[in-house]
C-alpha cells in the first residue's frame, strides 16, 4: 500500500493515476488519499511505517514540515527544501525525495528539449520554482535567473541555489524586469499560479523571444493556458503543466515499486481526470 498525505486531499490526481498503473502491472497495491491535519502529521508518518505502507507522496500543507519526521533526506530534496515522496524499507527506515525536479525534467525531455548549456529564465519563487530550478542545474544549464513579484523571495531562492551550485550564473529580477530578458533565454517557464483556472494569465509578451525558445507552464488546469497558447501563436514550442505533474508520479512509483512505470497507461488516466474537469 501507498498513500498520499495532505489537508485537504481529496482532490488528488495521484490515487486514479497510480491505481491504474499498479492494475496495469498487476500489482497488489494500493494508493489511498488520508487526509491530515498539520497537527497530526508526526503520528500519522508512524502510524504508516507501523502500519507496514512501502511509501507515500505528501502534499500541502506537509512538505516541509514531514522533513523532521523522516530517517534520511536525498540530495535533490534536501537542496529543494521540501519532500512530496517518501520510501519505506522493509526495516522501517524513511527516506524522503521531491520527485517534482525529475517530473520536470522528464517532462523536458520526453518532447526533445535539451537542457545542458542553456539559459533558463524562471517565473516565480515559490515551491514549484525551487524543484524546477534545481532540476535545471542539475542537468546542467549555464544560466539561471528567477523572476517574481516579490523580489526578497527570488533573492532568497538564488543565494539558496548558489550554496549548491556555485560555478553557475544565477541570478535574479522583479517581475517587471523579465521582459527585457526575453530575448536572451532559451528555455522560459512560468512556475506561478498564474494562468489557473479562476486566477489571472500570466501576461508576458513573447515577440522578443529567440526562433528556438522553449516555453513551459507548470499549470495544467487548464493544460493550455493563456500563456502558453499565445507562445504556440508565434511559433514557439510549449511544453504543458501535466507533463511534470504525471512525472513526479512516474519517478514516485518507480522509487516506491522497483519496476518502470506504465507511461501511458498514467497519462491516459491523468487525462481522463483533467479532461473530466477534476
Ligand atoms: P508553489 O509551491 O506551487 O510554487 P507558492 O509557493 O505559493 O506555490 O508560489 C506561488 C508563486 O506564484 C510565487 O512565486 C508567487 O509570487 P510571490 O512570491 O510574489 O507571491 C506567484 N504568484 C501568485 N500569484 C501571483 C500574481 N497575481 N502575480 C505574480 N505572481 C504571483
Amino acid at each position: 500500500m501507498v498513500g498520499i498525505l495532505g489537508y485537504p486531499v481529496d482532490h488528488s490526481l495521484s490515487p486514479p493515476m497510480h491505481n491504474a498503473a499498479f492494475q496495469a502491472l498487476g500489482l497488489d497495491w494500493v494508493y489511498v488519499p488520508f487526509p491530515v491535519r498539520p497537527e497530526a502529521l508526526e503520528s500519522a508518518v508512524h502510524g504508516l511505517v507501523a502500519c507496514g505502507v512501502r511509501g507515500f507522496n505528501v502534499t500541502v500543507p506537509h512538505k516541509v514540515a514531514v522533513m523532521k519526521h523522516l530517517d534520511e533526506i536525498d540530495n535533490t530534496a534536501r537542496i529543494i527544501g521540501a519532500v512530496n515522496t517518501v520510501v519505506i524499507n522493509s526495516d522501517g527506515r524513511t527516506r524522503g525525495y521531491n520527485t517534482d525536479a525529475d517530473g520536470f525534467i522528464r517532462s523536458l525531455y520526453e518532447e526533445s528539449v535539451n537542457v545542458k548549456g542553456t539559459a533558463v529564465l524562471i517565473i516565480g519563487a515559490g515551491g514549484a520554482a525551487r524543484a524546477i530550478a534545481c532540476g535545471m542545474l542539475r542537468e546542467g544549464a549555464r544560466e539561471i535567473v528567477i523572476g517574481n513579484r516579490t523580489q526578497e523571495k527570488a533573492r532568497n531562492l538564488a543565494e539558496h541555489l548558489k550554496k549548491s551550485y556555485s560555478q553557475v550564473d544565477i541570478k535574479w529580477v522583479p517581475l517587471t524586469n523579465v521582459p527585457a530578458l526575453i530575448p536572451h533565454c532559451d528555455i522560459i517557464v512560468n512556475a506561478t499560479s498564474l494562468g489557473m483556472k479562476g486566477q489571472p494569465p500570466l501576461e508576458i509578451d513573447l515577440s522578443s523571444a529567440k526562433p528556438d525558445a522553449v516555453i513551459c507552464d507548470i499549470v495544467y488546469s487548464p493544460i493550455h493556458t493563456e500563456f502558453l497558447s499565445r507562445a504556440r501563436e508565434k511559433g514557439l514550442k510549449i511544453i504543458t503543466g501535466d507533463g511534470m505533474l504525471l512525472h513526479q508520479g512516474t519517478k514516485a512509483f518507480e522509487l516506491w515499486t522497483g519496476h518502470d512505470a506504465p507511461v501511458d497507461v498514467m497519462r491516459r488516466a491523468l487525462n481522463d481526470l483533467l479532461n473530466s474537469g477534476s
